[in-house]
C-alpha cells in the first residue's frame, strides 16, 4: 500500500489502513528525536530486542530515517488504538511527559518511537511494519526495504 506522506506537517501524525490495521505515520522534529534519548531509562525496552520490528529499521528510533516514524497503532495489552499526544507536559500527563502515545484503555504510555513505558500493562513496544521509500514522500507499507 502506498502512503503519500507530503502533507504532513512536522511534529504531525496522519494515520493510514494496511491489512486492516491503523498505521500511524509521524514525521519527527530535531526536538522529539533529541528526547529519545533522554527518556531511555524509562522504557521497558529501549532497544527494542523483545518488540516486533523490521531488521532494517535502527532500534532506538525505530525508523529507516529518524524523521519519520511508522508503527501499527494497536496496544500491545489488549489490542485497544493509543492516541497521539505530543504535546510537552499537558496537564493530564503530568510535567515529565514529552510527547508520546496514551492507550486510553488501560493507560499505556509510549515514547515517540512507539516504546513503551516501564510497569505499564502493555509489555512490548508497538509494532513496526515493513516499508520502504519509493521516494521521499511516497512510502511503501508491506513491502521490505531490503527484498531477498
Ligand atoms: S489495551 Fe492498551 S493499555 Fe490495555
Amino acid at each position: 500500500m502506498k502512503v503519500n506522506i507530503s502533507k504532513v506537517e512536522p511534529g504531525q501524525q496522519m494515520i493510514a489502513e494496511w491489512r486492516g490495521q491503523p498505521v500511524f505515520i509521524v514525521r519527527r522534529t530535531p526536538e522529539i528525536l533529541a528526547n529519545l534519548s533522554k527518556i531511555e531509562g524509562q522504557l521497558s525496552d529501549p532497544e527494542s530486542k523483545s518488540s516486533v520490528q523490521p531488521t532494517y529499521v535502527d532500534p532506538k528510533n525505530r525508523s529507516i530515517k529518524p524523521e519519520v516514524l511508522l508503527l501499527i497503532g494497536i496496544c500491545t495489552h489488549l489490542g485497544c488504538s493509543p492516541t497521539f499526544r505530543p504535546e510537552v507536559a499537558p496537564a493530564d500527563l503530568g510535567k515529565d511527559w514529552v510527547g508520546g502515545y496514551f492507550c486510553p484503555c488501560h493507560g499505556s504510555h509510549y515514547d515517540l518511537a512507539g516504546r513503551v513505558y516501564k510497569s505499564q500493562p502493555a509489555p512490548l513496544n508497538l509494532p513496526v511494519p515493513p516499508h520502504s521509500y519509493e521516494s521521499d514522500t511516497i512510502i511503501v507499507v508491506g513491502v521490505d526495504k531490503e527484498k531477498a
